[in-house]
């Protein structure tokens, strides 16, 4: 059902690879809610995954990028400013882990890996916001969402060197608000999403088991990529137009569990 809550707006989706990436749904429903966009991501990810099929149920064009590399970004955003003039919406949705790639322990990282972690999760969206602001493409009034995970707050063995990534990423979305609030009126905003099964997601080792885990401890269940969509949505319209600068939960609750009963009588005990 739609609202046409987007209706006239425009915006750069980056990260939707195939049908179950995040930015994938994001991308369904801001075209059900009647924004036009661009749709982006790496040269490979356009070779290996299914975005053409993405573009043409939303009639959206393709401008490939690595949110890397910053002259990549500046054509994107030219392209973005030639189509649409300003943009209204920007949603970051890239992440990527060498070292959990190659199974590389926390504790035995290998540290150029580790910088490419840092750079394509987290320092990228830093790229994305300074390519935005100096080429002045996002309107007033504009919002950026980037996705992240709980791991930035606490200990997720599994997730390992992504914890740092996603802790550097939550601190641009705070710093950088700042700085294009006051400039620009463009608002930053992360969601912290549950764990969702996609392509990055199932890359981390006992993802099933902890996608259960998490589902047992949220009272209302994990957020899928679909609810984690209208979310993003909700922060793309002017509904929400005074929030910045945050980190939001979207994960049914997990973040501020103890226990719940389900977790406990896996052990055997009452609560
Ligand atoms: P996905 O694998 O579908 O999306 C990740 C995207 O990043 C892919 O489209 C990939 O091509 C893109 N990417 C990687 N390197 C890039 C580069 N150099 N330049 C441009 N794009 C690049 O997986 P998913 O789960 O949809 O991930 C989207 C975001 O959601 C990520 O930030 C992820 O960390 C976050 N997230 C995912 C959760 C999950 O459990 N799946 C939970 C919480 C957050």
């Amino acid at each position: 059902m739609s609202n046409n809550i987007l209706s006239g707006k425009t915006g750069i989706i980056f990260g939707a690879l195939d049908e179950k990436s995040i930015a994938w749904k994001v991308a369904l429903k801001a075209h059900e809610e009647g924004a036009k966009f661009i749709l982006t991501n790496t040269a490979l990810a356009l070779r290996l995954g299914s975005l053409n099929k993405l573009a043409e149920e939303t009639s959206s064009k393709i401008v490939p990028a690595d949110v890397t590399v910053v002259v990549e970004l500046e054509n994107l955003f030219t392209a973005a400013k030639e189509e649409f003039g300003k943009v209204d919406f920007v949603l970051h949705s890239v992440g990527m882990s060498m070292n959990i790639r190659k199974n590389n322990p926390f504790t035995a990282l290998n540290y150029d890996f580790m910088m490419k972690t840092l750079d394509i999760s987290a320092v990228s969206l830093h790229k994305v916001l300074q390519t935005a602001l100096k080429l002045d493409a996002i309107a007033q009034g504009g919002s950026v969402v980037a996705l992240t995970y709980i791991a930035a707050q606490k200990v997720f063995p599994d997730y390992s060197e992504m914890s740092q990534a996603k802790a550097l990423l939550e601190s641009i979305v705070r710093s950088f608000g700042y700085h294009y609030g006051t400039t620009k009126g463009v608002r930053i905003n992360s969601v912290s999403q549950s764990p969702t099964v996609t392509t990055a997601g199932s890359g981390v080792s006992g993802f099933d088991a902890f996608i259960d885990y998490a589902e047992k401890m949220s009272p209302l269940g994990n957020a899928t990529a679909e609810d984690c969509a209208n979310y993003c949505i909700s922060l793309f319209s002017d509904y929400t137009k005074m929030v910045t600068m945050q980190n939001l939960y979207h994960d049914g609750g997990f973040s501020m569990m103890g226990v719940s009963e389900q977790v406990m009588q896996k052990f055997g005990t009452q609560v």
